[in-house]
């Protein structure tokens, strides 16, 4: 599969804020009631937030480099390129998970000559880990979100 990677356009912005996730990957639904700041979120472009087009130019999913990928309690002192990734609802669990996460690293390795990799994932997301997993990331580190109690782990790859 080729994809495209393009900074994120309110257009594609407007769609990602209406997807809707199954239970229990709901967490990942933005909220309705935070629309405007969420858009505004999206858009900034300090959060570099990519769209992921098929050849088509159809928005398949979205990708961030840097911060916004990080949760606060997780341990970021070491130098690396942190990636958040979204994939549209109904392409979910068929199996591509792997190749929507290596186009990314291929994209975010060039765009950011990054040689220290990591993803930060909600702990019982297990299908998440196994896509990062599947492309030599490692766990190493599990904490507690500051201010909940959701567990997240860091997975780390060195390119
Ligand atoms: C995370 C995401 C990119 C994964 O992509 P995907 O296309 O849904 O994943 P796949 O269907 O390829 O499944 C990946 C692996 O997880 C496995 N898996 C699926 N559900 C699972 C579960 N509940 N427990 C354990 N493994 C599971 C699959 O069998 C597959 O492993 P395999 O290749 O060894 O068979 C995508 O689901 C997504 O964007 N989700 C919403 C946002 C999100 O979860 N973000 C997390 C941060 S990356």
């Amino acid at each position: 599969m080729s994809f495209r990677f393009r900074q994120l356009e309110k257009e594609h912005a407007l769609e990602i804020l209406n997807w809707r996730y199954a239970s229990p990957y709901d967490c990942y639904n933005f909220d309705a009631d935070t629309i405007q700041e969420d858009l505004h979120y999206l858009l900034d472009s300090k959060n570099a937030f990519y769209a992921i087009l098929n050849l088509q130019g159809k928005l398949e999913g979205y990708c961030s480099f840097g911060s916004d990928g990080q949760v606060p309690g997780g341990e970021y002192s070491s130098e690396a390129l942190d990636i958040g990734m979204g994939i549209r609802p109904d392409l979910v669990g068929r199996g591509r998970g792997k190749q929507y996460a290596q186009a990314v690293v291929r994209y975010g390795t060039k765009q950011y000559r990054a040689q220290h990799l990591r993803v930060t994932i909600a702990e019982f997301n297990k299908r998440a880990q196994r896509v990062w997993e599947q492309l030599g990331f490692e766990q190493v580190e599990k904490f507690v979100k500051t201010g909940s109690e959701e567990e997240f782990v860091i997975m780390a790859c060195a390119v």
